[in-house]
């Protein structure tokens, strides 16, 4: 189910992005994802407690497919015995070789600087503003009741 809106605006490189509305809300629950093809770019939405997010499918190592990686959380300790997990499930790691990268910005904790998964704006929206515009529907009926996951590509 991809509905695009016809128009195209800039990103954040500079290319043409357009909207994709890419599922239901409640097509993605809270701590699952799905791959989605957007403009032949396979993308991995993540929900994080009902915020979305979208990596690049593909681990800048050697290219595995991220999301067939664990998802993890981050461990600290302020004196030892102390440890405990915070950002649980916010962190995506590689099913090849582990490196493991942070599914809100898509940077590595091996090389921050430079290894980084290309990053996707994903929002979503009621399907009022669907209705309304500035989506087209192509395929997709669309409710005004349910709210859609839409992704920029
Ligand atoms: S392919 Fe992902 S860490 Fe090697």
């Amino acid at each position: 189910m991809v509905q695009s809106e016809r128009r195209l605006k800039r990103g954040r490189q500079g290319e043409f992005v357009s909207k994709h509305v890419v599922a239901r809300v409640e097509d993605i629950g809270p701590g699952e994802r799905r791959v989605v093809t957007v403009r032949n770019r396979p993308i991995v939405i993540f929900n994080l407690d009902g915020e979305f997010f979208g990596l690049l499918n593909r681990c800048p190592h050697q290219a595995a497919s991220l999301s067939q990686g664990i998802q993890a959380g981050f461990a600290i300790a302020e004196v030892p015995g102390t440890e405990r997990c915070i950002r649980r499930g916010e962190f995506i790691r590689c099913p090849w070789h582990g490196w493991e990268y942070d599914i809100r910005t898509g940077q590595s904790w091996c090389d921050p600087e430079s290894i980084l998964v290309r990053r996707f704006k994903v929002e979503r929206v009621p399907g009022s503003e669907l209705v309304k515009g500035p989506f087209v529907a192509e395929t997709v009926e669309v409710s005004t009741d349910e709210e859609y996951i839409y992704v920029e590509a």
